[in-house]
């Protein structure tokens, strides 16, 4: 409970619902005040963390400021213990339109290049714990891009995802080129980056690049639900699964497997292995205690 402090979390917090009331309040944490992302905890124990992208007229538009608050959410979920899982949302009409544009529009190469724009942006990929995008409406350029940094994507049905640099005269510059293709594979993920085409919630779910599609309304429940199970068990195992399929976007099959391996035997030495197979044995509920 130490991080939640102010009206506005008090609103966001014991609640699974509410996800689109429009919150114009401040919402703060122990030693933060953000101006534009609600930050809760959800879930029966209070174990997801909750950020809700809260710029609403701009279509959450993914300005400076905005993404480093939601950089220093991520690093209050991560140092508390009580937290095992992470949701990001934004609002029914748009998870987030992109990068703000107004913002880029008179930027130089310069800037961009010296400044090393949209590097922190890697914050949400470099997440120790496992965070679930809730994606509802518009989730465009660096929307889109923000979701993929995410490690589960849950959509609502009316969503649509895009990646639509290529109408500004530029490209995706977070991640779009390369998770897409992951995610996606070549084919549709150059039609969309050279079209800026966007996809459904239903294409996206096709082709791989979100898990389940919800109805928009449910989408941030469920999201949080799916959080609640992962924090259910050990955040330490859970980090090293999470670790492992992130290999498998970074190395080849030898080497990934080799990871997993080796985090696979690392199982062995903590007491939630233990736990785990020793409550399966004795028809118990195991109780991990993160050791
Ligand atoms: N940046 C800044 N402001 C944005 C924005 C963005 N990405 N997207 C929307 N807005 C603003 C609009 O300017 C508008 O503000 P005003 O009321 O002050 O004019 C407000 O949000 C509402 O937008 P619209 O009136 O355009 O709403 P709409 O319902 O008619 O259209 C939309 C919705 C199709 C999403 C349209 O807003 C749109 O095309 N937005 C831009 C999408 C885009 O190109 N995203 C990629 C950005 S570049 C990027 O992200 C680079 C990267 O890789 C990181």
């Amino acid at each position: 409970m130490a991080l939640m402090r102010g009206v506005a979390v008090a609103w966001l917090l014991g609640s699974r619902g509410l996800p689109f009331a429009a919150a114009t309040a401040r919402a703060s944490t122990a030693g933060a005040q953000y101006q534009h992302i609600l930050v809760g905890k959800k879930g029966e124990k209070e174990n997801v963390g909750f950020i809700q992208l809260n710029r609403t007229k701009a279509l959450n538009a993914l300005c400076d400021s905005l993404m480093k608050e939601v950089s220093q959410a991520l690093d209050e979920f991560e140092n508390d213990p009580a937290i095992g899982a992470i949701v990001i949302t934004g609002s029914e009409k748009a998870f987030a339109a992109g990068a703000d544009i107004k913002e880029m529009e008179n930027k130089t190469f310069q800037e961009c290049y010296g400044g090393n724009f949209l590097s922190q942006w890697n914050r949400v990929a470099t997440t120790k714990k496992p965070v679930i995008a809730a994606v509802n409406g518009y989730a465009l350029g660096g929307g889109c891009e923000l979701a993929m940094m995410c490690d589960i994507i849950y959509a609502g049905d009316k969503a649509q995802f895009g990646q639509p640099e290529i109408l500004l005269g530029t490209i995706p510059g977070a991640g779009g080129t390369q998770r897409l293709t992951k995610a996606v594979g070549k084919s549709l993920a150059m039609e969309m980056v050279l079209t800026g085409d966007r996809i459904s919630a239903q294409e996206a779910k096709a082709s791989g690049l979100v898990s389940k599609i919800y109805p928009a309304a449910q989408v941030v429940d469920e999201a949080i639900r799916c959080g609640e199970k992962i924090a259910f068990n050990s955040k330490l195992i859970t980090a090293m699964a999470k670790e492992a399929i992130n290999g498998a976007f970074e190395l080849t099959l030898a080497e990934g497997n080799r990871l997993e391996k080796h985090l696979f035997h690392s199982t062995f030495s903590t007491s939630d292995r233990k736990e785990g197979m020793s409550a399966f044995v004795e028809k118990r509920k195991a109780n991990f205690t993160d050791q």
